[in-house]
């Protein structure tokens, strides 16, 4: 896939350059939760880039889903603040997302300087797609960058139509993410293994339909892994899982049942208490007021084994209810499990909720990539186009 990307040769002195950036990371007490490998961390490195060439940089991002209103809880100052530690100089946030005081705020930056805009989706028009508002964004710069691989799949207005009003780029961290992601669409190495996790069936069951007739395993835990076990026929207690899709869970274990591979045992807990007691059970043997927290030890062996020699593995989800560190052992042993296998293998893990166990292990460095995508890494992987991506092919 070809992108018309942002040059090294280009003089980019003195040009404004509004970049779309994702920081959209948990807030916690008004700060941003980043670790050294989060969205803010990554794009950090392109803002600086672009600095240090003498651009006058526009940072643009989205907060959570504010639906169109402005509520301070999902304000981009802590996205500035974290910004600004990674780059070790003060960053202001504009009051309004765009309009007067934000084109007389733009014309008094100087080259080097970063400005970031309040958070776009204080506008109804951003997730409206509207040309109105990126008409208004695109009359701040005089070239747009998108380095927001994550957001991609959105056809939001800072994303898709501002791409109608100025010359527009990818990013490097965008560039990085596809490169390696249409190399695995062009040609999947085999055994080709498919690790998922979380909660969401529904989300996760086009990327199930499109890789199932050319994988050689799927490995499934966390509460996508019970919709598979109630399809079964098993009881499986208190247990979190989408009951509406039972049925598709059946189906695919008609059609594809020898490549799916799910858990044997789990852990147990009577309560979603860090300190509850977890009992280790067979999947045939979970009780009543049983929920199921986590992979068990069999499992997770089993799931090592199928990981062991695979050439390609791609991994988007938890295996158990790592909200709670206690319950995410698994998680993290099939975390070392993939990792050990990066050379050997292609290895590609996404998602916003894996990113922190990656970390916490200081695996981030041993995939082949770690995207910053959830949603936008699923949808490029079944096959879907990306607005985003889309506006920026050559
Ligand atoms: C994400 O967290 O996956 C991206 O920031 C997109 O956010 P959204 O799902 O709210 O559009």
């Amino acid at each position: 896939m070809k992108l018309r990307k942002l040059g090294s040769s280009m003089n980019l002195n003195g040009k404004r350059v509004l970049i779309r950036i994702d920081g959209n990371v948990p807030i916690q007490k008004g700060r941003a939760i980043d670790g050294p490998h989060g969205r803010i961390a990554r794009a950090a490195v392109d803002i600086n880039w672009l600095s240090q060439r003498g651009a006058k940089v526009i940072v643009m991002t989205h907060v959570g889903q504010p639906g169109g209103r402005r509520i301070s809880a999902y304000s981009a100052k802590p996205v500035a603040k974290r910004l600004a530690s990674l780059l070790g100089s003060r960053i202001q946030v504009t009051r309004t997302v765009v309009g007067k005081d934000v084109e007389k705020f733009v014309a008094k930056m100087n080259p080097g300087d970063v400005l970031l805009l309040e958070n776009l989706r204080f506008d109804q028009r951003e997730e409206e797609n509207a040309p109105s508002f990126a008409e208004a964004l695109a009359k701040l710069g005089d070239l747009y960058v998108n380095d927001a691989f994550s957001v991609s799949h959105r056809a939001h207005a800072s994303v898709d139509a501002i791409t109608s009003f100025l010359p527009s780029y990818a990013g490097p961290l965008l560039t990085s993410e596809v490169s390696v992601l249409s190399k695995l669409e062009e040609r999947v190495r085999r055994p080709f293994v498919l690790v998922l996790g979380g909660l969401k069936m529904s989300t996760k069951l086009p990327i199930m339909e499109r890789f199932l007739p050319q994988l050689d395993q799927l490995l499934v835990g966390g509460a996508l892994a019970t919709v598979f076990l109630v399809a079964q026929g098993k009881s499986v207690g208190k247990s979190m899982y989408e009951d509406a899709s039972v049925e598709s869970a059946e189906r695919l274990l008609n059609k594809f049942g020898k490549k799916i591979l799910l858990p044997r045992d789990v852990a147990c807990t009577r309560s979603l208490r860090r300190d509850a007691k977890q009992e280790m059970r067979s999947v045939d043997e979970i009780g009543a007021s049983d929920r199921i927290i986590d992979i068990g030890p069999a499992t997770r062996k089993t799931f090592a084994q199928a990981l062991d020699g695979s050439k390609t593995i791609v991994w988007n989800g938890p295996l158990g209810y790592c909200e709670i560190a206690e319950f995410c052992s698994g998680t993290r042993e099939v975390a070392r499990a993939i990792a050990a296998q990066t050379g050997k293998a292609t290895t590609i893990v996404g998602g916003g909720d894996t990113l922190p166990v990656i970390e916490s292990l200081h695996l981030a460095d041993a995939f082949t990539l770690l995207s910053t995508g959830g949603g936008a890494l699923l949808q490029f992987l079944s096959g879907e186009s990306l607005p985003g991506i889309e506006a920026l092919k050559l």
